[in-house]
């Protein structure tokens, strides 16, 4: 029993509660007037305003929320919506929470530019990559002078070689798939486009990033001493990482699927370790022109000219980077590339077309002649004008400064942004804004053989620190979608589900998506090839 003169010593005095109601009252009071006082500083360029701000992790989980969070797929969801029609591209996010939070969001293609090409007044705000740095530092999660080193080994091994490496491997690769896993059927019917898209861009990044010899018929194999294969690891780790993110390290004994993420990583950083110690010892002169050579040959070099050549951690954490980066977002540009065909018989007819001209007897043209397929890469790049992987790039501000924007008449107008602001490049509002593509929802690749406006079309990210995997994937992606297309004719399969769809409607069935790592498809998007 406790006694009463116990309770009565831990019961509050009145004092102290009111003093306790008093701060709390106090404290909302600041909140409230910190609220108002961003409000009032960026008057003329508020945007929505929330309690949650975009930067925690509240807004990273959850899904909108009226008044109180815009949710994970805002960049995404808001497109060009949020930026007012007679006015500038530009916008302050205004909330609550963090005290006293703002944030810019821009589709100003010129601002954009401006931003993205200043590294030292507006770097990568590192900490939101906190997740990529599970192998160790590396070139996505740093910034300054350890980026800048990374950056530079890094891009030497993304060579010419290596593009055309890139070339024939995937056209080895879409040939293994129709022969092998197609297998020259008349038709062939898929429940979801990445059943093929996933394990291409994977195999793509094994070939052409590690020099290992995967293909459709051979893949899986455990080799001794290791527990799971290469292709498996990789597998569970593109689909589990976030939990990597969301769980402390104790909860990776817990559960199966925690156990086996946990060993994923193991047997990839192993499999990793072997691959960089098997070709430390190689006595082979000119090896392959794959990432991992390039960049071991890159930091033999480095040493040579008296450079700080990577750890092996290094190393580690920087290839890692390759696979993940080459795998999630280029599978699901594939994916959705075959599925805007598919609801776009014109515009295959017309990539048919060229291809049909290109490759008569079916074979993809030498890697020098690449751009004969101009039609192939602009229905890249139009899919990923619509659907681009990664929606917004962030920065902050590491000085008081002014940027400017453009109004809609034309006139110049400067917005303040004070020292530390976080800034969205907002990729998914330029790729919408009719300022620049005329009828931004319609798909629409013949756009990209005229001219367009190329510092409005930035899926890559621009300035120093945008994708170094930008040739890699076009490479793959042009190789890849050529040959299928010139065998396959590709559509959505009928489902008496959905018999009385408008296009609209299935439009909308098809391309829902949410930010996972990259945009991804909400829906399973179930395709019919049938051989031409
Ligand atoms: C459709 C395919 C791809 C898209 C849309 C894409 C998009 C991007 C974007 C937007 C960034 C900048 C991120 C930011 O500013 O926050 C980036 C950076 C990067 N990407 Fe990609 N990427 C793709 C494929 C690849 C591939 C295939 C690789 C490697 C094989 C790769 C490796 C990288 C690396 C290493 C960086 C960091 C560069 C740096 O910080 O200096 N990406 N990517
Ligand atoms: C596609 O976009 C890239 C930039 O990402 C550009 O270099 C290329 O010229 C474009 N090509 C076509 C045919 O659209
Ligand atoms: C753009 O700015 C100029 C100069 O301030 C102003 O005269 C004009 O009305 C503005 N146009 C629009 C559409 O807001």
């Amino acid at each position: 029993m406790v006694s009463d003169q116990y309770i009565s010593s831990v019961a509050p005095s009145p004092v102290l509660y009111f003093l306790f109601v008093f701060f709390v009252c106090v404290w909302f009071l600041r909140v409230y007037l910190l609220y108002r006082e961003t409000l009032k500083r960026n008057k003329e360029w508020i945007g929505p305003r929330t309690l949650i701000g975009d930067e925690t992790v509240f807004s990273q989980i959850f899904r909108p929320i009226p008044g109180i969070s815009l949710g994970y797929d805002y960049p995404w969801l808001s497109k060009h919506n949020d930026y007012p029609s007679d006015g500038c591209d530009a916008y302050f996010m205004v909330s609550a929470f963090p005290v006293g939070y703002s944030s810019l969001w821009l589709s100003d293609a010129a601002a954009i530019k401006e931003i993205a090409s200043s590294r030292l007044r507006f770097p990568k705000p590192v900490k939101l990559y906190k997740v990529l740095l599970i192998f160790g530092p590396n070139i996505v999660a740093s910034e300054f002078d350890s980026w800048k080193r990374y950056r530079r080994m890094v891009a030497s091994a993304f060579s010419d070689r290596n593009h055309e490496y890139v070339w024939y491997s995937a056209s080895k690769l879409g040939v293994d798939l129709l022969d092998n896993v197609f297998k020259n059927e008349k038709e062939v019917v898929l429940d979801d486009v990445t059943e093929i898209t996933l394990p291409l861009a994977l195999y793509m990044i094994a070939i052409a990033g590690f020099g290992r010899e995967v293909t459709f018929q051979h893949d899986g194999v455990v080799p001794h001493g290791h527990k799971m294969s290469f292709k498996a690891a990789i597998d569970i780790i593109a689909k589990d990482i976030f939990l990597k993110l969301l769980l402390p390290t104790f909860a990776f004994t817990l559960h199966p699927r925690l156990r086996k993420l946990q060993l994923a990583f193991e047997e990839i950083e192993e499999y990793i370790k072997e691959m960089i110690r098997e070709r430390q010892t190689s006595t082979q002169e000119e090896g392959r022109p794959d990432l991992l050579n390039n960049l071991l040959e890159a930091n033999g070099d480095s040493e040579i000219k008296g450079e700080k050549p990577l750890t092996d951690e290094e190393l580690i954490a920087n290839v890692f980077i390759f696979l993940l980066g080459g795998h999630e977002a280029s599978s699901q540009a594939l994916a959705f590339a075959l599925a805007a065909l598919s609801i776009h018989p014109d515009e295959q007819k017309a990539l048919y077309q060229q291809i049909k001209q290109v490759m008569p007897n079916g074979e993809l043209p030498r890697y020098e002649d690449i751009h004969l397929l101009a039609y192939s890469l602009a229905v890249i790049n139009e899919t990923l004008r619509m659907y681009p992987p990664v929606n917004a790039s962030p920065k902050y501000c590491a000085e008081d400064t002014v940027i400017t924007v453009t109004n809609a008449s034309g006139s110049k107008k400067l917005v303040p942004v004070p020292k530390n602001t976080k800034i969205f490049l907002h990729i998914t509002g330029v790729h919408y804004n009719p300022r620049y593509w005329k009828d931004p929802h319609v798909f629409n690749p013949s756009r990209f053989l005229a001219d367009y406006p190329r510092e409005a079309f930035i899926p890559f990210s621009s300035g120093s620190r945008s994708c170094i995997g930008r040739k890699f994937f076009e490479t793959e992606a042009v190789a890849i979608l050529s040959l299928i297309i010139s065998r396959y004719k590709v559509s959505i399969k009928e489902d008496p589900r959905y018999a009385h769809e408008t296009f609209e409607e299935k439009k909308q069935r098809i391309f829902t998506a949410n930010i996972k790592l990259t945009l991804t498809a909400a829906n399973q998007i179930p395709l019919v090839f049938t051989r031409r």
